[in-house]
């Protein structure tokens, strides 16, 4: 077993700088996020993430006052986004602007429905886990690094449409910058929802390609991701990440990445999104698993996406002192079979067809890299 901080330095990417600044402050210091509350409904506790809906609440922008609308709006008759991207706008230029702290507006999407989700659905989870996961396919569906189904591409079209009204009707402020996981279910989903959307020339829509984005590193197959010239070859408008890597270095057939691991890369892949961009409003597509980890970096409460679901944030980044580096294991074992299980039970493992049943543990129910359904 590999026991190191490896997973994180090998994601934490020099801040050479895609957009070519740097946040100097941070140099050499840890970065604190918060999560602001009320801007957004999800961050209110009496919000159910349960059936929540981002395009049945104006991505849950609460109706409320700013203390720039005075002077902004004095004739009242700005919309409610208008007069957010004024006071977020205050916030990182006002004269008493600190040079240690940021504040941005991320958009985490989670990816429409792949063929994993349909996958797991149709076996069930023990035997999705513990056999078919690690498949590449079953002869009629391939989830090896899937696609979406087409229900998952209704989720991105649907969000795309919604984008529109909010951009035609709303005047919701266009994302300055974008990034994706390089996993085929999020570079689709992100071209899906914005591509065709006429955009001011200024703020184009160029994703960045970022490993610290991609999902929780089981040994699923869903989780290994194509080569970087595959990418290119789908999306050949796509920026990738200083020192992304032509094949998939980081994903393992045997052995998991841990949740400390997983945790530790979503709060790498912020600071480093936070130390080399200086843009505000920032849409990132991603996946159920990495944005629950994302979550908790911005230490927002939990809040879990349906696949195609958006979740916005207000975030402060503060610079504060230099913390201890955190010490874990960067993988650990999990349970298959070499033929469908007979089941699988939580904390022992899964109950395999054969003789070939590792008794490792399969992971609990609180490990959010799986591939879930919903
Ligand atoms: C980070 O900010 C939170 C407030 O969101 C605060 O509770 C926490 O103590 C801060 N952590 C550090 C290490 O400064
Ligand atoms: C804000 O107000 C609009 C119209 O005035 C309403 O449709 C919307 O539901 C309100 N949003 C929230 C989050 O209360
Ligand atoms: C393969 O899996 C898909 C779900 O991803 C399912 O719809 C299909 O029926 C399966 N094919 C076979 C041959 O079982
Ligand atoms: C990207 O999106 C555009 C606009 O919806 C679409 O025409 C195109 O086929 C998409 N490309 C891929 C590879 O999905």
């Amino acid at each position: 077993m590999k026991t190191s901080n490896i997973a994180a330095a090998l994601l934490t990417v020099s801040p050479a700088a895609v957009a070519g600044w740097t946040w100097t402050e941070a140099d050499g210091k840890s970065i604190n996020f918060t999560s602001v509350p009320g801007y957004f409904v999800q961050d209110d506790e009496a919000t159910s993430p349960t059936g929540f809906d981002y395009a049945t609440v104006n991505f849950g922008l609460i109706n409320r006052t700013y203390p720039t609308d005075k002077r902004f709006d004095a004739a009242g008759e700005k919309t409610q986004w208008q007069r957010f991207e004024a006071w977020v706008k205050h916030l990182n230029s006002g004269c008493n602007k600190k040079r240690n702290v940021q504040y941005k507006v991320l958009f985490m999407g989670r990816h429409g429905e792949g063929w994993h989700n349909a996958a797991e659905s149709f076996y069930g989870t023990p035997a999705w886990n513990c056999y078919w996961a690690e498949q590449e396919g079953n002869g009629t569906a391939t989830w090896a690094d899937p696609l979406l189904t087409p229900a998952g591409e209704r989720e991105a079209y649907k969000a795309n449409a919604y984008f529109k009204t909010r951009y035609e009707t709303e005047k919701m402020p266009y994302f300055e910058s974008y990034y994706a996981s390089p996993l085929s279910r999020c570079t689709i989903t992100a071209n899906l929802t914005f591509a065709d959307i006429q955009l001011p020339a200024d703020r184009p829509f160029v994703p960045i390609v970022k490993e610290g984005f991609r999902e929780g590193m089981t040994v699923h197959t869903c989780n290994r991701r194509s080569t970087k010239s595959q990418i290119s070859e789908m999306f050949p408008t796509y920026r990738f990440e200083a020192g992304f890597t032509e094949s998939d270095q980081l994903w393992d057939a045997t052995e998991s990445e841990t949740d400390e691991a997983f945790a530790v890369r979503a709060k790498a892949v912020l600071d480093d999104v936070f130390i080399t961009d200086d843009k505000s409003w920032i849409s990132i597509t991603a996946h159920s698993g990495a944005i629950t980890q994302l979550l908790g970096a911005l230490n927002h409460r939990a809040f879990r996406l349906a696949t195609g679901q958006i979740i916005p944030v207000l975030v402060k980044a503060e610079v504060i002192e230099l913390q201890p580096t955190p010490v874990f294991e960067a993988h650990e074992p999990y349970s298959t079979c070499d033929a469908p299980p007979v089941t699988s039970i939580a904390g022992q493992g899964c109950v395999c067809a054969t003789a070939t049943s590792s008794a490792l543990p399969e992971p609990t129910a609180s490990e959010p890299a799986e591939c879930p359904s919903v």
